[in-house]
Parts: structure tokens; C-alpha cells; sequence
């Protein structure tokens, strides 16, 4: 798979597609790629003619103390990852290409990134906006493929790409589960095998969230109780939010209307390992 490092020379390569009138499909990723990464893959793959899958470990999205220098690492696994689930190119930056010395221009979408998981993680979103922003005029992508995993984080990026007119459409792909249902992610590979065996117990929350809701349930805090005791009394988990909240503004709710989108969200902490899952419901 033909790898590039190089901004300019990724920007070269894009151009040349378009003058070619090549429909160009990214899929931004940090890499340590999973079930979930090669499903958005694939996704792409149906979209355009070429697909070009970005890996890079952003550091202006990790916060004091988070898992920034320990995230897992290996390009070569990834690259083999990547093309068979039809990648074409690849694009592998080094952090100093991204921000060079005297680097000071940043993206944020302001009150969207301060809810739930802007609010645990002060700085993430404006790291997240600035960093596809960049991708996005590196790779000049006519579609960019995101998952429902980090449900914010597509809210936020399709706002950012509205406000700012970049012109790319944005694509969700549902969240990819192990067969227990825990959302495939890089971090659970830091879960002891004990922690492992516990954290399914998230997505049984969601999922009474969701027969609670579809049952007649209206009350969010009402939810949002009986999740927290699902999740307390099942494992020795740390909540670090449940939130049940409008998902378009991510404005908490008090009580659940017909025809509002709903996200109901989480994340908590199996020791030092911070675990995030959703489910998106529409009354
Ligand atoms: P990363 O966590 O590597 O995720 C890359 C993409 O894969 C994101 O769009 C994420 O939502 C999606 N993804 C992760 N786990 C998934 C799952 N189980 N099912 C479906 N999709 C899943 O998200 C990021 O990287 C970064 O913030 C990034 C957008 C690359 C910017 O640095």
C-alpha cells in the first residue's frame, strides 16, 4: 500500500485525483486499527475511487495525563489492516509535519465541544476540529467516513464543516461491537482480563436505556438512574457521565419528546482505562 508522509506531497497526490476527476473518500484514524477502523474502511471503499486512510496520533487531542504517549503504535500491521479492507493510500504524518515549530492556529466549535466529552476533556474537541481540519486541506477529500462510536465527535465535525463551508459530506458508520457488545475500540487492548470480562456491562446499560425509553419511559433522569445502578451494581466501574441529551444541540435533557433525536452516552473508567459507548434513539 502506497504510504506518504509528507503534507505537500499528500496534497500534490489529491490534486492530481481531482484534476483526474477522482472521487477521493478519507478515513481519519489514529491508528492501532480494529474491527471498527476496517468497517469505515469498507464504507469508504463503496463511496468514491479512492480511498485514502489517515493515520496519526494527534497530540493536540490528548489532555494533561491521558494516554497520549502509550497509545498503541505499529504502522505496518495497520497498513496490511488497511488495504484489505480497501484502503489505497495512506497517509502516515510525523507529528512535526503536523505542527511545526511556531505552530498557533486552531479550530474550535465553541459550546458543542464543551458538553460531555469536552467537558471530562478540556481541549479535545478543539484538538479533534483542528486536526481534521487539516486533513480535510491535506487530503481534499469529497466524503470523510466517521463511526457512531464518538457520537460527539461527529456532531461536532459536521457543524465545523458546515460553519466553515469545507464542503466535505460526512458519513456515519454504525458502532462495530465484540460479540458481548462492547464497542471495539484502541483502548480496550489496556483492560485487565478481569476489567474485560466486566465491560460489557456498559452496552447492557444502553440497551436498558433503550427498552426503558421505548416503553414509555420519558424522564431522562429517570434513564439516566437506572443505567448508573446497571452499571454500579454489575462492575467496578467508574462513571465519569450518563447523560441523556438532545442530539443535535447535546443539550441535556429533562423529559423526552416525540420526534427529538436522543443520544443517550457514557464513559467511565475501568481502572485507568476510559471507555466511551452511545446509542442514538429517535423517539
Ligand atoms: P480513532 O479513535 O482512531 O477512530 C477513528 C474512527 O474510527 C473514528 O471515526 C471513530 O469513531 C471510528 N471508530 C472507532 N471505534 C469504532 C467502532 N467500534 N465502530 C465504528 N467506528 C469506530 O476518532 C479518532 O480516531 C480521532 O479523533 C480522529 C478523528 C482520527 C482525529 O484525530
Amino acid at each position: 500500500m502506497k504510504t506518504i508522509h509528507e503534507p505537500h506531497l499528500m496534497q500534490r497526490e489529491a490534486d492530481d485525483l481531482r484534476v483526474a476527476g477522482k472521487r477521493i473518500v478519507l478515513v481519519p484514524t489514529m491508528g492501532a486499527l480494529h474491527g471498527g477502523h476496517t468497517a469505515l474502511i469498507r464504507e469508504a471503499r463503496t463511496l468514491g475511487d479512492v480511498v485514502v486512510v489517515t493515520l496519526f496520533v494527534n497530540p493536540a487531542q490528548f489532555g494533561e495525563g491521558e494516554d497520549y504517549g502509550r497509545y498503541p503504535r505499529d504502522i505496518e500491521r495497520d497498513a496490511l489492516l488497511a488495504s484489505g479492507a480497501g484502503g489505497d493510500l495512506l497517509f502516515a504524518p510525523e507529528t512535526t509535519a503536523m505542527y511545526p515549530p511556531g505552530y498557533q492556529t486552531f479550530v474550535n466549535v465553541e459550546r458543542l465541544s464543551l458538553r460531555l466529552e469536552g467537558a471530562a476533556r478540556p481541549g479535545h474537541f478543539r484538538g479533534v476540529a483542528t486536526v481534521v481540519a487539516k486533513l480535510f486541506n491535506i487530503a481534499r477529500p469529497h466524503s470523510a467516513v466517521f463511526g457512531q462510536k464518538d457520537a460527539q465527535q461527529v456532531i461536532v465535525l459536521r457543524r465545523m464543516v458546515r460553519d466553515l463551508d469545507l464542503g466535505v459530506e460526512i458519513v456515519v458508520v454504525p458502532t462495530l461491537r465484540e460479540q458481548d457488545g462492547l464497542a471495539m475500540s484502541s483502548r480496550n487492548v489496556y483492560l485487565t482480563p478481569a476489567q474485560r470480562v466486566e465491560a460489557p456491562v456498559l452496552y447492557r446499560s444502553l440497551r436498558k436505556a433503550e427498552d426503558l425509553i421505548r416503553s414509555g419511559e420519558r424522564s431522562a433522569g429517570a434513564v439516566v438512574a437506572a443505567m448508573t445502578l446497571e452499571i454500579t451494581g454489575g462492575s467496578s466501574a467508574a462513571i465519569d457521565y450518563v447523560s441523556v441529551a438532545d442530539a443535535d444541540t447535546l443539550d441535556p435533557l429533562v423529559t423526552l419528546s416525540p420526534g427529538a433525536p436522543v443520544l443517550v452516552s457514557l464513559a467511565a473508567r475501568f481502572g485507568t482505562t476510559r471507555l466511551i459507548d452511545n446509542i442514538h434513539i429517535r423517539l
